[in-house]
Parts: structure tokens; C-alpha cells; sequence
């Protein structure tokens, strides 16, 4: 395999008196795909902090094409060739694509900024990734996988030799992933050694040449991906063989409407969608992505303007005009952008968790002490993993967050619960528990659920009806034995239904 581009030996990492990393020793090569792999909190983010600079090793070394190197912060990591895709976006909202792909290396032409090179350096980026925001636009307007690809195309652009992308494709659409993959390969052309931190498996199996896992902050194993099946990659993470990944679908009663959306729109994402969810079910929505089914639902709970629509629960009309107005509902929302729109995350776990439901522990003023309380109870039953209560939430690991966003959902004990992407960002392991969860609330807890997911297998394996939406507009209904890949795709795709 040649001459190592970059490893690292015996990488141990401590935040405070909390050891995250034991003697991790990992390498890429040039044209090399390495995977990582390993539960939430495992430590693959901070491990590849460590790599570029962001956060320094406790104990342990790092080369670079035989050389030792020492980055005191990213800056330093990227002169040297080794760019960071960060799993929470890092773009700065109020910019432009164009401003944010140069920032801090923007091109001068004399003793101005020579702002054509740099909208055409980036068109031509964004050419290449397939991808059509104008360089204009500013990040905050842009759609969470369109975000996505400006983050890869600003490391695209700086040529490096280490492309780190820390779950790069868990908010890209399946045509995104596919330009993505191919950009991946072209760069392994180009000799770029390429570090894949992914939940996703079959992504792991289809692009990576090796792969290591993680477990607890220990290596446990490193090998080429032929020799293993997507199972024992799964069992290796958790150090345990795995159950079915979903539980038996719920029986629901089917006469009690819990809430019924009739002809809602949102200008330019939601035409006149209607649908109703039954009482005690798991009401699946599919789509592809632009399809407006989470437009839908920020236009159901108040977070988009709509422009028609009325919303009936339990057979009453109730008005809706704002979030706080669901939550008064007992209509509970979990984004699929955490970091915007879930969670604070320079503020307190017990902040992030109290947030929606204040007036519970205030008495009047904030009750630090049953704030405590129901952080540990939602903690263990959310098993959220922090290096204590006293963090903020940017402490977390990327999938403990989201454990974070549902536990803060549940706090306002809603009635019916919305959860966009549920399991974006969470570990295989993790995933059989939320959909446990998912389960539990509608059998034992009396709530009805809708689910938003892009991981067509989760609908399927979850629910027990499937609005599919096409265009904006509510394509077809599904349930029973039509809950499959085909007659969901063939709506989701307009070859059926009314579009
Ligand atoms: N800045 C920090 N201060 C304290 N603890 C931290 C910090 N960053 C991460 N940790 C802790 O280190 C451990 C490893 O976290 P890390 O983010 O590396 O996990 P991960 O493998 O990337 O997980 P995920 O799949 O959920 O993203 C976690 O227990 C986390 O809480
Ligand atoms: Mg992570």
C-alpha cells in the first residue's frame, strides 16, 4: 500500500478528568477511502478533532507523510493539507456561499478582493458537486443538504491532501450522495487519503476501502471492508449481536381521528396537503427530499407561514399561528436541524431540556433542583451520554444531541409528537431503542406519532400507514401490504397518484 499519508499512534484524549480516547493507533494512505466507525459517544469526532488540529491529543503522536506534526488549531491542520468536514455544520449564516467557501482566504487582486475569481472559482465547485445555489446566496436561506454541499465544496476547494468528512451524508438527499461518492472517488484519483465517519453501513461497504471501529474511545478493530458484512460491522460496534432492528407494528383504533390537516398550503414547498392521523398510530410520511413533507410540518406547528389549511384535533378545530401555540396544543415538533433549531447548544443540558416546558419548574423563578431531577430521569431513560450535567450541549456527541432533542420534546408531555429524521446522526444500536421508543408511545403512553424519515427501510419497518408526498402535494396514502419500497417509490416519484 505504500508509504503512509497520515496516522496517528497511541492517541489518547482527556476533557478534564473524563479519558474519551485509549491509545488510539489509525492511518490513511494516499487514494485510501478509511472508514470510521463506532457507536454515539465512541469518540470517531473526537478523534478526527485531533487529527486537524481542533482539539489536542492528551498522549499520543500524529504524522504526516512520515513527518511528526503538531496543529495548535484547524488553521494550522489546513495549511498543511488537512481539511475538516465538522458533522455540525460550521457555515456562518449571514454570508454568502461565496463568502463562506473563501472566508479568511479570500482571493486579492492588487489591494482588492477579486470577487469575480472567486464567484467563478465557485461556480465551477458547485458545477462539479451537481449542485445549484448560486454563489450569491446566503447559507441562512439554504436547505440543511444544501448546506451540506457548500461545507464540501469549501473543502474541495482549499486541495487537500486529508479530507476528513464526519458524517458527510446524513442530511444529503440519495442523488447528492451518489455526486458525492463520485467526487470521493475522483479525489482518491488525485492520490487524497479520505477519513468516512458514517452511521450508515451500506455506505461504508459501498465507499470505503478499510474500516476501523471504535468502542467506548478503544480500537477495536481495522480491516479491509470485504471482509466484513454490514452485520458484523454492527456487532463489532456494539460488542453484541443485534436484535431485529424494528418492533412488531402497533394495532391502532381506527375510528378515533387524533388529528386531521385539511388542504394546508405553504407558498412555493405545500399544495393543499390533507391527511388525517388515527389515533395510537405511527403515521409515516416519505418523499424525496424537496418533496415538502418537512415544509408541511413546520406549516402544521407554526414554524412556516401558511396560506390555507385548517387543523382539527380530535374532531375540534384548533388554531395554530405559532410554535408555542402547538406546544399549547400538546403538538410536539423534533426538527431535522438540530443544531438550528433543537437545541441552544452553548447553553445547559438542563436548559436545553427545560426550554419548552418552563412553566413547569418555575415557581415563579426557575427551580434549579427539579430541573436537576428531570435531567437525570430523561438522561437514563434517553441513556444520553454527557461528560456531566453541568456541559453545554455542544459538549454531547452528535447522536447523544439528538437523545437530548427528544427527551426535550417529551418534557411539554404532548399528545401527538412529530419527529423529522429521528434517527439522523444516531448509531445502529441506538436506532432499535428509538423505535422502541417511538413504539412504546403510542401502545403504552396513549400518543399518536408522525415520523418524517428519508430512510425509506424506517418507514416501512415502523409504520403503520405512509403518506407519500411528490412535488408538494400528498401523492398517495399507503398501508397494509402496500407499505413497500416499489408502491411507495412509484408515488413518491409521480408514476402514481394524482400529481
Ligand atoms: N468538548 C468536550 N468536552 C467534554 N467532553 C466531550 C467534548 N467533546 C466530546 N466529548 C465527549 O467525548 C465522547 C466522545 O464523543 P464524540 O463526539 O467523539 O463521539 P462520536 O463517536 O463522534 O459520536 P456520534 O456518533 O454520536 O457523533 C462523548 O462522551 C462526549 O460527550
Ligand atoms: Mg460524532
Amino acid at each position: 500500500m505504500g508509504e503512509k499519508l497520515l496516522s496517528v499512534e497511541n492517541i489518547s484524549k482527556d476533557f478534564g478528568p473524563v479519558r474519551v480516547l485509549f491509545g488510539i493507533d489509525f492511518a490513511v494512505y494516499p487514494g485510501e477511502v478509511h472508514a470510521l466507525i463506532g457507536e454515539n459517544g465512541a469518540g470517531k469526532s473526537t478523534l478526527v478533532k485531533i487529527i486537524s488540529g481542533y482539539h489536542q491529543q492528551t498522549e499520543g503522536n500524529i504524522y504526516l507523510e512520515g513527518e511528526e506534526v503538531h496543529f495548535s488549531d484547524i488553521a494550522e491542520g489546513e495549511d498543511q493539507g488537512i481539511v475538516m468536514i465538522h458533522q455540525e455544520l460550521n457555515l456562518a449564516p449571514d454570508l454568502t456561499v461565496e463568502e463562506n467557501i473563501f472566508l479568511g482566504q479570500e482571493k486579492k487582486k492588487g489591494w482588492l478582493l477579486d470577487k469575480q475569481q472567486m464567484i467563478a472559482d465557485v461556480k465551477s465547485i458547485l458545477k462539479e458537486l451537481n449542485c445549484d445555489v448560486s454563489p450569491n446566496q446566503r447559507i441562512k436561506g439554504l436547505s440543511i443538504s444544501n448546506q451540506q454541499m457548500v461545507e464540501i465544496a469549501k473543502a474541495v476547494r482549499k486541495e487537500a491532501k486529508v479530507i476528513i468528512m464526519d458524517e458527510p451524508t446524513s442530511s444529503l438527499t440519495s442523488e447528492e450522495v451518489k455526486v458525492l461518492f463520485e467526487l470521493i472517488r475522483k479525489l482518491q484519483e488525485e492520490n487524497v487519503g479520505i477519513i468516512f465517519i458514517s452511521h450508515k453501513l451500506d455506505e461504508v461497504k459501498e465507499i470505503a476501502d478499510r474500516v476501523t471501529i471504535l468502542r467506548d474511545g478503544e480500537h477495536v478493530r481495522t480491516g479491509s471492508v470485504e471482509n466484513f458484512s454490514e452485520d458484523q460491522m454492527a456487532n463489532l460496534m456494539v460488542g453484541r449481536e443485534l436484535k431485529d432492528m424494528y418492533p412488531e407494528k402497533p394495532v391502532f383504533e381506527k375510528e378515533e381521528v387524533a388529528l386531521e390537516v385539511k388542504n394546508l398550503s405553504v407558498p412555493d414547498y405545500v399544495e393543499s396537503a390533507s391527511f388525517k392521523l388515527q389515533k395510537n398510530e405511527i403515521l409515516g410520511f416519505a418523499g424525496l427530499v424537496g418533496a415538502g413533507r418537512t415544509e408541511l410540518m413546520e406549516g402544521l406547528v407554526g414554524l412556516k407561514k401558511r396560506t390555507s389549511g385548517e387543523i382539527h384535533k380530535y374532531g375540534e378545530k384548533i388554531e395554530i399561528n405559532n410554535y408555542i401555540d402547538a406546544v399549547k396544543n400538546n403538538i410536539a415538533y423534533l426538527s431535522e436541524d438540530r443544531k438550528g433549531k433543537t437545541l441552544l447548544t452553548n447553553k445547559k443540558l438542563t436548559i436545553n431540556l427545560t426550554l419548552l416546558a418552563l412553566e413547569k419548574f418555575a415557581k415563579p423563578f426557575i427551580d434549579n433542583e427539579r430541573e436537576l431531577e428531570a435531567y437525570i430521569g430523561a438522561a437514563e431513560k434517553f441513556e444520553i451520554q454527557a461528560p456531566n450535567y453541568n456541559v453545554t450541549a455542544d459538549k454531547l456527541s452528535g447522536g447523544n444531541q439528538q437523545k437530548l432533542g427528544v427527551a426535550k420534546l417529551m418534557e411539554i408531555e404532548p399528545e401527538i409528537i412529530i419527529f423529522d429524521e429521528p434517527t439522523r446522526g444516531i448509531d445502529v444500536g441506538t436506532k432499535q431503542q428509538m423505535y422502541d421508543f417511538i413504539k412504546n408511545l403510542v401502545t403504552e403512553e396513549d400518543k399518536s406519532c408522525i415520523v418524517v424519515s428519508s430512510e425509506l427501510q424506517e418507514i416501512i419497518g415502523l409504520c403503520t400507514r405512509v403518506v407519500v408526498m411528490c412535488n408538494g402535494r400528498v401523492a398517495g396514502i399507503v398501508s397494509g401490504e402496500d407499505i413497500n419500497e416499489e408502491t411507495i417509490m412509484q408515488y413518491a416519484t409521480g408514476l402514481k397518484g394524482v400529481i
